[in-house]
């Protein structure tokens, strides 16, 4: 395999002007491989997967391996905190994450306590040393977390929900409640990051999934704040000043300004934000990450380079005052999708962006 390293997704994240967009997928690593559906059935179940060090950097890789993308993303799940505090996940087959404790009273949300990085959650540090060590340098390793209202959503719910119910009863009827239970997870959330950088990620991104059913009242308070006191965290840390932080809310398309006013160095966007408008929006303050259909990917070929266009000339030039673009997709890659379309994806993004990076060719060759 290619061997050559290649930081040309930091080097984006930093704002610096590259010579092609980089790209990566969300779920890169998942069931519409063969490869994993192999290793997870070896592994037994989900959780046995991430919670084995080598099985979980043989996945990291498989996408990394076969597809040559710009970034490796820890394989891993948002639901790794509520575990270790006690909920009990489990995957159940064609319903998804369930826990089996869920928070469902005040008592119970005073009892719950910010785990141990380092021992409750070793296993995915450990995780992270092996993975860097493996990639040893080839593409960057991305860290996660959930953002505290979709972990919240979650661990309230007791699983994947409709209506959200339960978390928008406790937020509506008991806020002090909702709050405490959201510092609990965001206290967790920022010393979680800290020890993945500190085991070797080299840029954080906060999956905040939920966050786009909320109003933009709500949302502010509920999830933007938890998010602001993270990034501030982050950014406060010598350590972790300089990792980049991207943000990605779901149906977060109205709130961008707001978002890039917490200081994070980029944004996730999904499919229903048009790429130019972000850009002339907040594209001079934040990198933007995204934000092709995922549905495509389980369409043909032809489709997937149609619209893998799109959403580079949708970006256009990358002139100076311009951040950047990471091209992604605009939710995680489902598991009816093609590995094919993968490799017709990574070859548009990576033969075909150069056109739009012709200022990095002039500061080039003024060198
Ligand atoms: O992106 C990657 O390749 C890294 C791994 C990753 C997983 N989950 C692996 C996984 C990441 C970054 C996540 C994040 C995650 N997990 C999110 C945020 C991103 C998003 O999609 O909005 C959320 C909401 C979860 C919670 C969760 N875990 C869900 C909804 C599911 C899927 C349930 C299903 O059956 O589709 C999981 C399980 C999960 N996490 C799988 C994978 C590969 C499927 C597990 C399997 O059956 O093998």
């Amino acid at each position: 395999m290619n061997k050559m390293k290649n930081d040309l997704y930091l080097r984006t994240l930093r704002g610096e002007k590259v010579e092609r967009t980089p790209i990566w997928v969300m779920r890169q690593a998942g069931r519409y491989l063969p490869e994993y559906r192999e290793v997870r059935k070896q592994a037994g179940d989900f959780l046995t997967l991430c919670k084995t060090p080598e099985l979980a950097c043989e996945v990291t890789m498989q996408p990394i391996d076969r597809f040559g993308l710009d970034a490796a993303i820890l394989f891993s799940d948002i639901l790794t905190i509520p575990d270790a505090m006690g909920l009990e996940l489990v995957l159940e087959e064609g319903i998804g994450p369930v826990f089996n404790k869920p928070v469902r009273s005040e008592a119970q949300i005073h009892k719950l306590s910010v785990p141990d990085a380092e021992d409750d959650l070793g296993y995915v540090m450990d995780a992270v040393r092996v993975i860097r060590k493996e990639l040893d340098g080839r593409v960057p390793l991305i860290g996660f977390t959930g953002s505290p209202w979709t972990l919240a959503s979650y661990m309230v719910e007791g699983s994947g929900s409709k209506d959200f119910r339960r978390i928008k009863g406790l937020m509506f009827e008991s806020p002090q409640a909702a709050h405490t239970l959201l510092q609990v997870v965001t206290d967790s959330v920022i010393s979680y990051l800290k020890a993945q950088v500190a085991a070797g990620v080299q840029s954080l991104m906060v999956f905040d999934t939920w966050g786009g059913v909320l109003s933009t009242a709500d949302y502010k308070v509920f999830s933007l704040a938890y998010m602001q006191q993270i990034v501030s965290a982050l950014k406060s840390d010598e350590m972790t000043k300089d990792i980049p932080v991207v943000l990605f809310t779901k149906g977060g398309g109205p709130w961008l300004e707001m978002m890039a006013d917490t200081g994070c160095d980029g944004l996730g966007l999904d499919w229903t934000v048009d790429i130019a408008d972000a850009k002339a929006r907040v594209g001079d303050r934040v990198v933007l990450q995204g934000n092709m259909d995922p549905v495509l990917m389980n369409t043909g070929q032809q489709q997937v380079r149609d619209h893998a266009m799109l959403v580079l000339e949708g970006y256009g030039q990358h002139e100076q005052s311009d951040k950047g673009h990471i091209f992604n997709l605009g939710h995680g890659i489902q598991p009816f999708a093609h590995p094919d379309n993968m490799q017709a994806l990574v070859e548009t993004v990576q033969g075909n962006s150069q056109q739009f990076h012709k200022q990095a060719d002039v500061t080039q060759t003024n060198d």
